[in-house]
C-alpha cells in the first residue's frame, strides 16, 4: 500500500502565516503538523509516500526543505506538484502515475490524529472494500464532509459541506482507495467552490457505480488545522500527552509545574514559574516570567517579563512583557519582537501574526 499527502492547499484561513510558509508546516507541539501524517503512514507499514505539493516553486520547496527525502523517518519520499489548487479529487488524479495499479491511503496534511490509522490499513488491506473513510461525530458537520452510515458501516450517502446534513458524521482526512477511485474521479463535476472534490468521487463510486465503501468511526481526538483556533485547539490535545523532558539548564529559584519539556541549551532564569504541560525548543532564554498550559516555544526564543499561556510562539521570536501582560490564546509567526508599550491595554491579548511582525503592546 502506498501513502499519499495532500500538501499543496493554499491555506487561505491561516494567512498571514500562510503567505511565508505552508500550514503543513505550522508546528503543533513543536512539530509540524505534516510530519504527524508522515509517522502515522509509517507506523502502519507505509514506506513509499507521495506528497502533493503546490503551486509556485517558492512553496513546493518549503516543503521540500522540511521534509527531504524520508530517510529521517526510514520511508521514501516522491514530490509530486499540482499545478494550481483544483481540489482533492485533482490532486489524487496528479498522484496517477506514483499510485500505478496499488491501493492508496490518502492522507490530508493538515490532519492530526490522536491514536493514528494502523488499526484502520490493517483492516482495508484485509478487507474486499472498493473504499475506505474514517469519521467522527461533531457538532457542525455542515463545515466538513457528512456520511450517511447504514448496516455494517457501509456508506449510503455523502456530500461535501451540505447546508442541511443528514447526519453528524465528519469525513476526516484520511481516506483508503483501491484504484477504482480513478474512474470515479473521471466522472465528477467541480463542486460549489469550482474544486474537483474527493467527496464527490466517493459519491460517484457508492451511487453510480455500485462500489462498497465503509466508515470507521476514528478512536481517540482529530483535528483538522485550518484555521488558528484549531491549531490552538490541536496544541492543546497533543501536550495533553506531554512527557516531562529537561535538556535545558534551570537556574535555581525556577518552579517548573506539570509536564514541561525543554530542548538543548535553553535556560530557564530564577524566577520564572512554567505550568505545564509547556514545550520548549533549544537555544531559549526564557524568564523571569510565567509560562502557562498548553503553551509551545519553538527554538530561538527569548522571553522575558509578562505571562503567555495557551499560546504557540513557532521560533525566533523576542517577547519582553512588563509584568501585568498577558499573552493567550495566540499563534505567532517567526521572526517576530513583541514590547511592552506604555499604554495599559486590557489583558488576555488574542494575536494571530505572521512572520517578521512587529507589535507594541
Ligand atoms: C476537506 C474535505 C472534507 C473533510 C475535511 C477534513 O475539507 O473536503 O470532506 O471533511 O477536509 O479535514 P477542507 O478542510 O479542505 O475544507
Amino acid at each position: 500500500m502506498k501513502g499519499l499527502i495532500l500538501a499543496g492547499g493554499l491555506g487561505t484561513r491561516l494567512r498571514p502565516l500562510t503567505y511565508s510558509g505552508s500550514k503543513q508546516l505550522i508546528p503543533v507541539a513543536n512539530k509540524p503538523v505534516l510530519f504527524y501524517g508522515i509517522e502515522d503512514l509509517k507506523e502502519a507499514g507505509i514506506r513509499d509516500i507521495g506528497i502533493i505539493v503546490g503551486y509556485t516553486d517558492e512553496r513546493v520547496q518549503f516543503i521540500k526543505d522540511a521534509v527531504g527525502d524520508g530517510s529521517r523517518w526510514g520511508v521514501k519520499i516522491t514530490y509530486i506538484r499540482q499545478d494550481a489548487p483544483r481540489g482533492l479529487a485533482h490532486a489524487v488524479t496528479t498522484a496517477r502515475d506514483f499510485i500505478g495499479g496499488d491501493d492508496f491511503v490518502v492522507y490530508l496534511g493538515d490532519n492530526i490524529l490522536n491514536k493514528g490509522i494502523s488499526s484502520f490499513a490493517e483492516e482495508f488491506r484485509n478487507s474486499d472494500m472498493d473504499a475506505s473513510i474514517l469519521v467522527t461525530q461533531v457538532e457542525h458537520p455542515e463545515i466538513y464532509g457528512v456520511a450517511m452510515i447504514g448496516d455494517n458501516r457501509e456508506i449510503i450517502e455523502i456530500e461535501e459541506k451540505p447546508e442541511n446534513p443528514k447526519s453528524n458524521y465528519a469525513i476526516v482526512g484520511v481516506y483508503f482507495f483501491r484504484s477504482s477511485i480513478f474512474e470515479a474521479i473521471k466522472k465528477i463535476k467541480p463542486g460549489k467552490g469550482g474544486e474537483l472534490e474527493l467527496t464527490d468521487a466517493i459519491h460517484e463510486l457508492v451511487v453510480s457505480d455500485k462500489h462498497r465503501v465503509n466508515a470507521h468511526v476514528v478512536k481517540g481526538w482529530w483535528d483538522d488545522t485550518g484555521t488558528a483556533e484549531a491549531v490552538l485547539r490541536a496544541n492543546h490535545l497533543v501536550l495533553t500527552d506531554l512527557k516531562a523532558k529537561r535538556e535545558g539548564i534551570v537556574e535555581e529559584g525556577v518552579r517548573l509545574i506539570g509536564n514541561v519539556a525543554l530542548g538543548k541549551n535553553t535556560i530557564i532564569k530564577a524566577g520564572t514559574l512554567i505550568r505545564g504541560p509547556v514545550i520548549i525548543g533549544k537555544d531559549c532564554q526564557i524568564g523571569p516570567t510565567y509560562l502557562g498550559p498548553y503553551t509551545s516555544i519553538g527554538d530561538n526564543c527569548v522571553i522575558r517579563g509578562g505571562e503567555i499561556e495557551s499560546s504557540i510562539i513557532i521560533g525566533d521570536t523576542h517577547i519582553n512583557l512588563e509584568a501585568n501582560k498577558r499573552i493567550v490564546d495566540s499563534l505567532i509567526g517567526r521572526h517576530t519582537i513583541i514590547n511592552s508599550a506604555r499604554e495599559t491595554l486590557p489583558s488576555g491579548c488574542k494575536l494571530v501574526l505572521g512572520e517578521n511582525s512587529e507589535v507594541q503592546i
